[in-house]
């Protein structure tokens, strides 16, 4: 059995967190418990993970300072806990953290599965709310009583190759709007990939991850070469013309653009010129550290992608 013997995952109900906790409970016995901490027990995707074998422990809808001691009341006996939390309750982490080390949690997992936040969070003002989560689970207060595991994957593959990111994919149609030159790779990895990853993490020895950053690459790819990709899955049907549109907005152009971007749209340029400017490249991985995860490249993505 794993040192961690009970794994609790909050927003669990996400795509990679019920990923994540269908993979952990794919081995009977192997862990105790695979607790999921939700705000709604009975929504569909909650008791489709409680049918498996979850165990649902329902949490306030406000991760606030005032629902420490309740927080920490849900983590009792917990061993790791893993945040795959929405952009919308990454501050609320700091919460989080503080009932883990009340309720005596060991590890904490917070969300951030993105680009490398100590090189790059200064010029991604989005992702600015996961940096102060690194810094106290780094600070000595918080250190000493709790260790902690990062885990950047670049992008996500799904993300990727989907009209956010200016690609609009049908069959035998393709248009897509590249950011900058399109010669700067990219990390991207499939969701699913990431959570078979935290799995092997969660089984595995804890000193190899214990506070230490982890970088998982599925594949990468620049933008020019992903496009090839798509280009070359288009489908071809007999009457049926295939179309492929392809134009360029530069970094000039994406900032000008951000600097009156407002809610959806400003998310979206800060990552569209992340990709332009090399942000999104992992400068090295630690896939080898577990092997068993082989990850899906972006070739075999794309080919489920255009049918
Ligand atoms: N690398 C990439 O390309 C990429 C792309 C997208 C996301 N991400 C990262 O992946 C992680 C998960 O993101 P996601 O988009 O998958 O999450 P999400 O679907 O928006 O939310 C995940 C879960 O978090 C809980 N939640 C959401 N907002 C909350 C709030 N304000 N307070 C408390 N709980 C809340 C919900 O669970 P319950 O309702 O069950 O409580 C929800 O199902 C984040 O760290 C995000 O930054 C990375």
């Amino acid at each position: 059995m794993p040192d961690f013997k009970n794994i609790a995952v909050v927003g669990g109900t996400s795509i990679i967190g019920q990923a994540l906790i269908k993979n952990l409970l794919t081995t009977k016995g192997e862990f105790n418990a695979v607790i999921l901490l939700t705000r709604d027990p009975d929504s569909k995707v909650s008791k489709e993970l409680a049918a498996l074998g979850a165990e649902t422990r329902k949490i306030t809808s406000e991760l606030s300072a005032g629902a420490i001691p309740a927080l920490a009341e849900s983590l009792k006996g917990v061993d790791a806990l893993v945040s795959v939390i929405g952009a919308g309750g990454h501050s609320d982490q700091v919460h989080l953290i503080h009932a883990s080390v009340l309720a005596g949690v060991k590890r904490f997992f917070p969300s951030e599965f993105g680009i490398d936040l100590d090189l790059h969070a200064p010029s991604i003002p989005f992702v600015g709310a996961k940096v102060p989560i690194r810094q106290l689970l780094r600070s000595q207060e918080i250190a000493l009583k709790l260790e902690h595991t990062f885990v950047e994957n670049g992008y996500f593959l799904e993300g990727f190759f989907s009209p956010f990111f200016n690609w609009q994919i049908s069959g035998t149609s393709v248009a897509v709007d590249i950011a900058g030159t399109g010669d700067v790779p990219v990390t991207v990895t499939l969701q699913a990939d990431v959570a078979r990853y935290l799995a092997e993490i969660l089984r595995s020895d804890p000193a190899i991850s214990r506070n230490k950053t982890l970088k998982f690459e599925g594949d990468r790819f620049t933008w020019n070469q992903a496009r090839e990709l798509v280009s070359n899955a288009l489908i071809h049907v007999p009457g049926v013309k295939t179309s492929f549109s392809t134009t360029y907005t530069s970094v000039e152009k994406l900032e000008k653009r951000l600097e009156t971007a407002q809610g959806h749209e400003w998310v979206q340029v800060q990552l569209l010129l992340a990709t332009a400017r090399g942000q999104g490249l992992l400068s090295h991985n630690h896939n080898k550290l577990f092997p068993s995860v082989k990850p899906t490249s972006a070739k075999e993505y794309v080919a489920g992608l255009v049918v």
